[in-house]
């Protein structure tokens, strides 16, 4: 794994890319390089098409998951990778966030790895910090939360015992994929012992111009507020924070909310 690309760039070669949350602004340097001289770029769902656009001449493929089920089986993605390399292809392998965060890029560097294929991570801004810190929420903040937990709402037997295994109150639970999960997480936590009055909020489509932010406490979370059943049916991503420190969007929201998805690096 190196942040480079090696100079023999005849030889294929694949990049895991972070894409950020969405704005082409919170694009790394390195990502738009390896997009720009990308031959193909094989983009989650969750990224935006506009992103995969700035490989100029690349081809590009849409491989996520829509609706919960996958457009190509995570084998196939592993295999077009592979074979691309294998013809001399330089391939962007785009995908939502930063690529090591609960996003199965571990098992693509893996698959490469076993192959022998050259391969590179270019990290990304995952959601589970720019989610939170665009709507004006530092998921540590001195004498409020010391350490953030990032978890995935998907599956209960993987949530559960970490959430059960938390002090409550003493730090910030992000979890991601978690709106249809939201009201059981609220429950649970209650039910370990944090205060109903601890403050959450469900950011959906951060970065974006659709970007929304619902803030209530974990007692209305619990409840199934009507705005976070709105959000489960939009399309947007939607990203749940839990901890005294979502209570600082109430003074750093605005300020954070002047972030503006530009033409920036786009244009
Ligand atoms: C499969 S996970 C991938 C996470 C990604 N690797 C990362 O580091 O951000 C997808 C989840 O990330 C969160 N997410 C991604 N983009 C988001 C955005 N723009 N706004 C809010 N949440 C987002 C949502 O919780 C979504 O269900």
């Amino acid at each position: 794994v190196t942040a480079r690309l090696p100079d023999a760039r005849r030889t294929g070669f694949v990049s895991l890319v972070g894409a950020g949350p969405g704005d082409p602004d919170l694009l790394t340097a390195a990502a738009l390089d390896r997009l720009r001289r990308a031959d193909l770029v094989l983009y989650d769902a969750l990224v935006p098409p506009a992103l995969a656009l700035l490989a100029g001449h690349a081809q590009r493929f849409c491989v996520g998951k829509r609706a919960g089920r996958p457009l190509v089986n995570q084998e196939t993605v592993n295999a077009l990778m592979i074979r691309a390399a294998r013809r001399g292809q330089r391939v962007v392998r785009l995908k939502a966030g930063d690529p090591f965060v609960l996003g199965r890029g571990g098992e693509e560097a893996l698959a490469l790895q076993a192959a022998g294929v050259a391969f590179e991570v270019v990290p990304g801004v995952t959601a589970a910090i720019a989610a939170p810190g665009l709507a004006g929420i530092p998921v540590t903040h001195r004498g409020l939360a010391s350490a953030f937990v990032v978890v995935s709402g998907h599956d209960p037997e993987a949530y559960g015992p970490i959430l059960d295994g938390l002090p409550p109150n003493g730090l910030t639970i992000v979890a991601l994929m978690a709106l249809g999960a939201s009201r059981a997480i609220g429950q649970r936590l209650l039910a370990k012992g944090w205060k109903g009055l601890t403050p959450a909020a469900v950011i959906t489509a951060a970065s974006t111009d659709r970007s929304s932010c619902w803030r209530g406490t974990l007692s209305e979370l619990a409840a199934g507020p009507a705005a976070v059943a709105d959000a489960l049916g939009q399309v947007d991503p939607g990203t749940l924070v839990i901890g005294e420190v979502v209570a600082l969007a109430a003074v750093l929201g605005g300020q954070a909310a002047g972030h503006l998805p530009s033409a920036g690096v786009g244009s």
